[in-house]
């Protein structure tokens, strides 16, 4: 059985016209998948949907074979905010990374020692009583994905989580969501990230589903990507060590 398995989907914010149409996939456990679209695709509202945030209109979500239900607390899927302010609430930054383990009611030293690893993890030890809206932009990114990993979900839905990183923290968090067993999909406008991470990835433009397939073969189709508003990666466009500069001529 699939972990997540989204059939004819289709979603609307409440007073507008469908944002997502009859959206399928399947996702097994433990696979990682790219989700890239421009601007208003969308990916953010399937992320809603798939959290059981946002009800579908029509079409069947199941997760382990379940029907997600809207409200319905559901420890299996994490949620990482696009925006951190819009999922750090607690005062201060340890309290609000154990908030998803308090809430699964888990023993008070599990939870401080999944707290310690998500923060030790997500190079936050030593900030644990920093008011959250003293954090920096990146530190707050990482908060919430440590806020996620505490739950230690079957999935992590990940929504930009590069967005606001520096050049070290992105390496790291790559690092970090490379080595973890669950099922992520991480939607993003860095594709060199994707391509890191995810073996396949999904291609979603104005609510629908365009490509679903290896990630080497969708980001690296010129056609598909130019048609979608986007870029096909630089680690994937043909180009010589002349191009970076390494060349006698750009060296004397
Ligand atoms: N809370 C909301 N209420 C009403 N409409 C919304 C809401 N959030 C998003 N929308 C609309 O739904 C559509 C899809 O938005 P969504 O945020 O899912 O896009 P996205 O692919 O995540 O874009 P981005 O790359 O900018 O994050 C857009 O037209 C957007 O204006
Ligand atoms: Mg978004």
């Amino acid at each position: 059985m699939s972990l997540l398995e989204l059939d004819t989907v289709s979603v609307g914010w409440p007073g507008q016209g469908p944002v997502l149409e009859d959206v399928s996939f399947t996702l097994e456990r433990g696979a990682r998948v790219g989700l890239v679209g421009p601007n208003g695709a969308g990916k953010t509202s399937l992320f809603h949907t798939i959290a059981g945030i946002l009800p579908p209109q029509s079409g069947a979500l199941r997760l382990s074979g379940q029907p997600v239900r809207k409200g319905q607390f559901q420890p299996d899927v994490a949620l990482v905010f696009q925006q951190a302010d819009d999922q750090l609430f607690c005062p201060t930054l340890i309290e609000d990374v154990a908030f998803g383990a308090r809430n699964l009611g888990l023993p008070a030293p599990e939870v401080a020692a999944r707290v310690a690893d998500a923060l030790d993890a997500c190079g936050l030890s030593g900030l644990e009583d920093r008011p959250v809206t003293q954090l920096s932009g990146g530190e707050k990114r990482r908060a919430c994905i440590a806020g996620a990993l505490v739950m230690q979900p079957a999935l992590m839905l990940l929504d930009e989580p590069s967005a606001a990183l520096d050049l070290r923290s992105r390496r790291r968090l790559i690092t970090l969501l490379a080595g973890m067993e669950q099922a992520m999909l991480i939607a993003s406008h860095d594709l060199e990230l994707l391509l890191d991470l995810c073996p396949r990835v999904i291609v979603l433009d104005a609510g629908r589903i365009c490509a679903d397939g290896p990630a080497r073969e969708v980001l690296g189709n010129a056609a598909l990507m130019a048609a979608h508003g986007q870029e096909v990666p630089h680690s994937l466009t043909p180009h010589d060590a002349a191009s970076h500069g390494h060349s006698p001529q750009a060296t004397a």
